[in-house]
């Protein structure tokens, strides 16, 4: 085959790069019976009828022999929390299989749980595609998951998020839609939906907001001074009113020794309950967003916050 001399090989995987993609990983069992598999994005899907998909796969994969001489494979779809996983089936050479849970197939093909997706393929044809060649399996099984996809694009792992409708445009400030898409009026609904729960909870106690902030912020740090205190409140975008902490000494919630302030037994059980109740709320959310979108949400808020992102 000619290869075309005007296609830079940087700026082609770049290009191939731009097309989004699931990530699989195909399994199947090398002629000594031992499990083998790799991490392969070439995945797609090829006839309805009868159902075949294919991929390709380096001609300088160990596991190319393998996969010539097996009568069945198995392309997992991944789900975002297999990145892990992913990695694992990238890495030439490795045992991939070493302290991995997996259950069987037909011909002994290894099978993993937890994707989004399972094809069990037999073998049906093997293609010359220049430095890979092409596989392609007819479906004899497949399971399939409401797991949320693991993505790839531009030689990064990411996750899906539904289009969704369309950003906020200067135009609605003037239809007089603005406040509805303005992300400063969705961020107080949602803070105040998220803080609805504990501040039933702290007025029940007949605490105030700001008692709420100085208990939970000597919970994250005991023996502040005022100083302290009122800088850790500002952070938190809480400005503490001049009464709040004695508000609170006087409650027998806060001691105060020499320039420092603690909390008293009596301040650390009412913020443990507290603390119960933020528990409980965060655990509803937990329920109602996939870890991916909880994930997501945490890193789109730091940002939108300015807070330092965590790892
Ligand atoms: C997201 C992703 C997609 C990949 N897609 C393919 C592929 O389609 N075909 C392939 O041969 N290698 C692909 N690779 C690379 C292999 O997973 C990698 O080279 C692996 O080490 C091969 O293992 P082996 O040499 O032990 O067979 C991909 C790697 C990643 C991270």
């Amino acid at each position: 085959m000619t290869q075309t001399a005007a296609i830079d090989p940087r700026l082609f995987r770049q290009a191939l790069g731009s097309f989004v993609t699931g990530v699989t990983i195909v399994t199947t069992r090398d002629p000594d019976g031992r499990p083998v598999g790799l991490t392969a994005n070439s995945f797609n899907s090829v006839s309805l009828d009868p159902p075949l998909v294919l991929w390709s796969l380096a001609l300088n994969s160990l596991n190319l022999p393998a996969f010539r001489d097996a009568g069945y494979w198995v392309v997992h779809i991944l789900a975002a929390g297999q990145r892990d996983l992913s990695q694992r089936f990238a890495s030439r050479g490795a045992d991939k299989f070493a302290g991995l849970d997996y259950t069987t197939g037909p011909g002994g093909v290894p099978l993993l749980d937890g994707c989004a997706a399972r094809f069990v393929c037999r073998a049906a044809f093997e293609h010359e595609g220049g430095d890979h060649a092409i596989f392609v399996g007819e479906v004899v099984d497949l399971s399939i998951d409401t797991a949320a996809p693991l993505v790839f694009h531009g030689g990064q792992y990411g996750q899906m998020m539904p289009a969704g409708r369309r950003p906020a445009r200067p135009e609605d400030a003037e239809a007089g839609e603005f406040g509805r898409y303005f992300t400063g009026h969705l961020l107080g609904l949602a803070y105040n939906a998220a803080f609805a729960d504990i501040r039933r909870e702290y007025r029940r106690r007949g605490l105030r907001g700001s008692d709420y902030t100085v208990l939970a912020s000597l919970g994250l740090g005991d023996g502040l001074t005022r100083d302290g205190l009122v800088s850790r409140a500002g952070n938190g975008g809480v400005v503490l009113p001049e009464d709040a902490i004695d508000r609170l000494v006087a409650r027998g919630e806060v001691a105060v020794e020499g320039d420092r302030l603690h909390l008293t037994a009596q301040g650390r059980a009412q913020l443990a309950e507290l603390v119960t109740v933020a528990e409980t709320t965060q655990r509803q959310l937990d329920e109602r967003l996939t870890p991916a979108e909880m994930a997501l949400l945490h890193q789109l808020l730091e940002k939108v916050s300015g807070a330092p992102e965590t790892a």
